[in-house]
């Protein structure tokens, strides 16, 4: 099997491409070759597999028709200007994360015959907007604030009639907020969730942009590879027409999340958050969703963790080696 990619050296390719190659499978079929591709080169691995690292703009024209004329039988869709930078920069975020979509879908449509490989698309949370009520269930109607909400409905919608029309076989998974985001800050506007965590962790100072009682819906790096690894190897049949689906994860308040940090890691890790309100951000998480019942990815068979104390072992574990600094 030919596994394709796109986003590969972002924070959850990286970590999707060392769970590719360390199961060495994807639902019973060999990875016999992964082809990573992003706009800045992706590491080269260390593997027996054959790998093809690829740079280059999947925005610009043509550029998806290389990537698919070697008919990948499963591509994984990661590439996105995320949420902060989306909002700031209109022109850039409907170009990646619309358009570089569409020219995929597009190239993939072009090979035609009998081609029609997975197609497993990373969305977001943020395809839901206010007003919403406290738990969101699977009937919820798409109404997203944001300008990155809004690219990846659209995304969605076209992978849903793209798969109708059987040139591809899709399906978008609405990601949680991932949490704890490793390495250094981005320009998600949901950053700080990851901040008040990891830099404290590390012994350093964390910027709160908003207050306690904020509530939002979290998963673990961990959790956010093994849905995309479930998502490639799901029986799409089981998904009638809806191709994209809420993914479960754990709601938890800015305050539960510090009461977590304080289990863990102590008062002197509290400490080091600095409160610093910031209106553009706390606006732009007025409208986000708080709380899912995501009913249909869990009998699907999707899991997340069941706790915030629980994602931040998975950090201290999977990224600081067990070691804390606070
Ligand atoms: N991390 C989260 O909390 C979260 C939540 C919901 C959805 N998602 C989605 O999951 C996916 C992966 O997220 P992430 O956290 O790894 O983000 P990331 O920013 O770390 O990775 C995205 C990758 O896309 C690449 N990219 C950007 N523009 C590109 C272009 N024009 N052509 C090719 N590649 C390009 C970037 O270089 C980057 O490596 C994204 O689609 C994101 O929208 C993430």
């Amino acid at each position: 099997m030919h596994v394709l990619v796109i986003g590969a050296a972002g924070m959850i390719g990286r970590k999707l491409v060392a769970s590719l190659l360390g199961s060495g499978h994807v639902n019973g079929h060999d990875i016999t070759r992964l082809t990573l591709h992003d706009v800045i080169m992706p590491e080269q691995p260390q593997t027996t597999i054959p790998v093809d690292v690829k740079a280059s703009d999947i925005s610009v024209p043509h550029e998806a028709n290389v990537l698919v004329a070697s008919k990948p039988d499963l591509i994984f869709h990661l590439a996105a200007i995320v949420s902060g930078e989306a909002e700031a920069n209109l022109e850039l975020g409907y170009r990646v994360n619309f358009d570089g979509t569409r020219l995929l879908f597009d190239a993939i449509r072009i090979i035609g015959g009998e081609y029609c490989p997975r197609v497993v698309l990373a969305s977001s949370l943020a395809v839901y907007g206010a007003p919403l009520p406290d738990v969101i269930d699977d009937t919820q109607h798409l109404t997203p604030l944001t300008s990155y909400g809004t690219q990846k409905a659209m995304a969605e919608l076209l992978l849903a009639d793209y798969s109708r029309r059987g040139v591809l076989d899709g399906i978008g998974i609405r990601l949680p907020t991932i949490c704890v985001r490793p390495g250094l800050p981005n320009k998600a506007a949901s950053g700080f969730f990851s901040g008040i965590i990891r830099e404290p962790l590390n012994g350093q100072e964390a910027v709160l942009p908003v207050g306690d009682n904020v509530q939002h819906w979290f998963a673990s790096p961990r959790s956010a590879t093994e849905f995309l690894m479930h998502a490639a190897s799901l029986d799409t049949a089981l998904l009638g027409a809806q191709r994209n689906l809420m993914m479960p994860g754990v709601g938890a308040t800015v305050g539960e999340q510090i009461d977590a940090l304080r289990r863990i890691a102590g008062e002197r890790a509290v400490r080091l958050i600095r409160r610093e309100p910031n209106e553009s951000i706390a606006r732009i998480i007025a409208g986000w969703p708080r709380l899912f019942n995501p009913a249909r990815a869990k009998a699907l068979g999707f899991k997340a963790e069941t706790s915030f104390d629980e994602i931040i072992n998975i950090h201290i574990a999977d990224v600081l080696g067990g070691v804390v600094k606070a």
